[in-house]
């Protein structure tokens, strides 16, 4: 139903927007000019090939797979139009594989698909990944700031030259096509991806838009569109990914339809108007309905009235998360304009159900012969046709390419521009050289954490520097600086000294993370304190001036860390070129000034950790500080001290996706004992043996006092727990996290091997359970030492549990003499070495 009041802003009833759909008319949504005019040419090609095309085949065009599920064996088979590679789906055994390894193995696909072995035509395969701060899935390549910096840098000509530097980069591996640029307009920063957007002003992304992807793809109607130095760009992710309630990850942006076009919808008419190739849909919905899954918005909208003439990809298996859909079906979406589904690991189930779905007529041919156009439409502008296999294509191989100085140089600069300084007291900045300078923070000398998520791995985070053979730390920078000006730099993470220091620098802030494994319940970065501020504080009781760098994927609250800083810059997620940051703090060594700041925040800072979203013009605004704020040298840069009040209480203040820390379940998790047939039993009190002698509990000390339980099985069967205290409402819904790569993560002891079989499993409701065998895992820990045993949450949902209610995230079992400690178990990042299933 089209409603007509949707035009309306405010004042509408929940029921008038619920029921919002597109809005008839060309009113809300302008048609857009594309720069991509219509070819003869080419769709006389494109009329040719689809004659000669066999069914299968053009069914396999609207498939993508994720390299580490396909082989090119099954390319030649099934004749799949593309294939992708997700965050950790490097070729080979690593997190990361070498530029040889990914153009080995784009010429193994592309060699595939141009086999003419039982197909009248062959169609070339096309190669994407996520390339969203340089190419980041690329070992030696150039890692930009996020989004979120360079947004603060607010220069449109600095995004069109690191896209241009990108698409180069991703020449060098093989690769035809990125998922980005990220127009994402992120109105809630507790959403975990709200560093792939630019800015909370939709005016910023949208003025970023066309220099992002004529930087990608070139300017179209000119010689260099889509020419052997560009690559195909996805504005992604169509439509109100960063507008969800309470900014939850793949969430609903309930809203009225003039705020989704002026918010989030007019940075695709910029997109399209600047020729962009492709668009993904979101994973999000809007008010309650899956975009994946509506045609009003993905045949309505984009292509009725937008007029995109590009293709149209889905998300990671997003299609299955629309009602009625499976990950191995869902004709639903394909009907509802989607031109290739994203099936990483579902493709095969998919082909064979979407190619029923043809066949019974659930599927027209019509719609499935638009949707191949557009694919070979784009494939045809990108000259894959006419280009050799990816190895001989210009740039393949170029390792001078990788990480060339010239793209370095340009990320130096871009981190420059993205620093923000919010507090300079006594202006303290910029400091002098030839100091003695005392380094600190666990971010200091770490370049995954100045990197953030999607480097090197989907959630990033634990790369050694070695790993980034071409990057610099912050540190390194620092130290270059200082030395080459008769001063000394000295790192100790901890910030303890044995000389004291003239001037300290502190680098701390957010551990990476990617998607909805960043989202946060609020926005203190640590409201209990435990993380730098002792540091912070004991260096200003010593008199020791203290600047902080606070690395972030979003502003935080951080109250307390800027009263014990004398200067406080925000940095958000630099990337390898640390160096940038050295240059504007620190003078030349004859005292003249290298780099002022030139940033300004493009997203405001809360002024409480619980206070609502804070957008520039929104309702309510009263942050800390507002959008567009940025410190000069020469501003008076005297901060007040700020309330220290972050308003959060107890549990609230540790991350949600944490179960059990320093030894206790935290809140509303309880560790309990449950015997065969009965009830379940808390175990009451620091230690003691439970009721029926099958259990001795007890504390321990690993870090801190009594910050490990203790587990010792008598003889008898027993199961321990973590359980909720509430009813069904309070169920864990896993899904998401088991469809990418979470994995169940326990800091353990073995303090005693088992006697038989340990059994590892989660409840999903009273009669629901799977469990797994990890009595070989546990006897591969050598006894005695602290631990990480990591299970991927997929393998539970092999087992059969039902990941939408989880009732108990952990639930252990042992039938004979066992002993162990643990200190925590929470949600984490599966690595790369830890992705089979314990008993595999
Ligand atoms: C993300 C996309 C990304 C895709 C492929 C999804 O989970 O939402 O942004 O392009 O994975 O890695
Ligand atoms: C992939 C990412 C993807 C995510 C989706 C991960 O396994 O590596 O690329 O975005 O799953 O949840």
């Amino acid at each position: 139903m089209r409603s007509a009041c949707v035009l309306a802003v405010g004042g509408l009833s929940l029921a008038a927007v619920l029921m919002t759909s597109p809005a008839a008319g060309d009113a809300l949504w302008p048609p857009v000019r594309s720069p991509v005019a219509k070819d003869p040419v080419l769709e006389a090609r494109v009329d040719a090939l689809l004659a000669r095309m066999t069914l299968e085949q053009k069914v396999g065009q609207v498939i993508q797979a994720d390299s580490d599920s396909l082989t090119p064996a099954e390319v030649r088979r099934y004749r799949l139009g593309s294939v992708l590679s997700g965050g950790n789906s490097a070729p080979g055994e690593r997190p990361y594989a070498t530029a040889d390894e990914w153009l080995a193995a784009a010429d193994a696909y592309y060699q595939a698909s141009m086999d003419t072995n039982g197909v009248a035509v062959a169609i070339p395969i096309m190669w994407g990944i996520d390339a969203v701060h340089g190419h980041n899935n690329v070992f030696g390549g150039t890692i930009f700031p996020h989004n979120i910096g360079l947004g603060a840098a607010n220069n449109p000509a600095l995004v069109h030259a690191i896209a241009a530097a990108t698409a180069k980069e991703l020449r060098v591996t093989g690769h035809d096509w990125t998922f980005a640029p990220t127009l994402t307009v992120p109105q809630d920063d507790r959403w975990g991806r709200t560093y792939e957007g630019f800015s909370e002003d939709p005016a910023l992304v949208a003025a970023y838009a066309p220099a992002l992807i004529t930087g990608l793809q070139g300017v179209a109607g000119t010689e260099d569109f889509l020419s052997a130095d560009k690559v195909i760009a996805t504005a992604k992710h169509f439509i109100g990914d960063g507008g969800t309630a309470g900014g939850r990850d793949q969430g609903d942006a309930r809203m009225d339809e003039h705020t989704l076009r002026a918010v989030h919808g007019i940075v695709y008419e910029r997109a399209i108007a600047a020729g962009v190739q492709a668009i993904m849909a979101s994973f999000s919905s809007w008010n309650g309905r899956k975009v994946h899954g509506d045609s009003s918005l993905l045949t309505g909208v984009l292509r009725e009235r937008l007029g995109f003439a590009g293709m149209l990809v889905g998300d990671w298996n997003g299609h299955g998360q629309v009602e009625t859909c499976a990950n191995e079906s869902c004709p639903v979406a394909f009907n509802a304009g989607l031109d290739m589904f994203m099936a990483p690991d579902s493709w095969r189930g998919l082909y064979e159900n979407t190619l029923g779905q043809v066949r019974s007529g659930a599927i027209s041919m019509a719609r499935l012969d638009e949707a191949v156009r557009r694919i070979l439409l784009v494939k045809l502008r990108a000259g894959l046709f006419d280009a050799d296999r990816p190895s001989k294509r210009r740039h393949a191989g170029d390792m001078a390419m990788l990480g060339h100085p010239d793209h370095r140089a340009l990320a130096r600069q871009a981190v420059r521009e993205s620093l923000v300084l919010l507090k300079n007291n006594n202006q303290l900045l910029p400091l002098r050289p030839n100091q003695r300078v005392l380094v600190a923070g666990d971010g200091a000398d770490n370049i995954a954490k100045q990197s953030g998520g999607w480097t090197l791995s989907w959630q990033g985070g634990g790369h050694g520097n070695d790993q980034f053979p071409k990057g610099q730390s912050i540190f390194s920078g620092i130290k270059a600086a200082v030395e080459s000006a008769g001063g000394t730099a000295r790192l100790a993470v901890d910030g303890r000294y044995a000389e004291r220091p003239d001037v300290a620098i502190v680098v701390f802030g957010e551990d990476p993370y990617a998607e909805f494994q960043g989202d946060r319940e609020h926005l203190a970065y640590d409201p209990a304190g435990e993380k730098e501020l002792g540091l912070l504080r004991r260096l200003q009781a010593a008199g020791i001036p203290v600047v902080s760098i606070f690395l972030s994927g979003r502003p935080l609250w951080v109250n307390a860390e800027l009263n014990a800083s004398t200067a406080f810059i925000a940095a958000w997620l630099p990337g390898t070129e640390g160096g940038g940051i050295s240059d504007v703090l620190f003078r030349r060594p004859d005292g003249a000034i290298k780099h002022d700041f030139s940033g300004r925040l493009s997203f405001s800072w809360p002024r409480t950790a619980t206070q609502p979203p804070q957008n520039k013009g929104g309702p309510d605004y009263d942050p800390l500080f507002a959008f567009g704020y940025g410190l000069r040298y020469t501003d008076a840069g005297d901060l007040p001290l700020l309330s220290e009040d972050s308003g959060l209480a107890g549990d609230a203040a540790t991350a949600k996706d944490t179960w059990f820390a320093k030894g206790r379940a935290v809140s509303p998790w309880r560790l309990v004992l449950r015997k065969p047939g009965m009830d379940e039993q808390p175990l009451a009190g620091a230690e003691g043996t439970s009721r029926a002698g099958r259990i001795r509990y007890g504390t321990g000390n690993r870090a801190q006092q009594e910050d490990t339980r203790r587990l010792t099985w008598l003889g008898a069967a027993a199961t321990i727990l973590l359980a909720d205290g509430e009813g069904p409402d309070d169920r864990l819904d896993l899904r998401r996290q088991a469809n990418g790569d979470m994995a169940l993560a326990i800091e353990l002891r073995i303090d005693q091997p088992p006697a038989a079989k340990v059994m590892l499993g989660v409840a999903c409701g009273p009669d629901c359970a799977a469990v797994i065998d990890i009595s070989a895992a546990l006897r591969a820990v050598p006894m005695g030492e602290w631990h990480r045993l990591s299970v991927p949450l997929r393998c539970y949902q092999q087992a059969g549990a039902d990941m939408a209610k989880i009732s108990a995230p952990f639930m252990l079992t042992a039938t004979a003499p066992f002993a162990f400690s643990f200190s925590d178990i929470r949600l984490a990042s599966a690595s790369a070495q830890d992705m089979a299933c314990p008993g595999e």
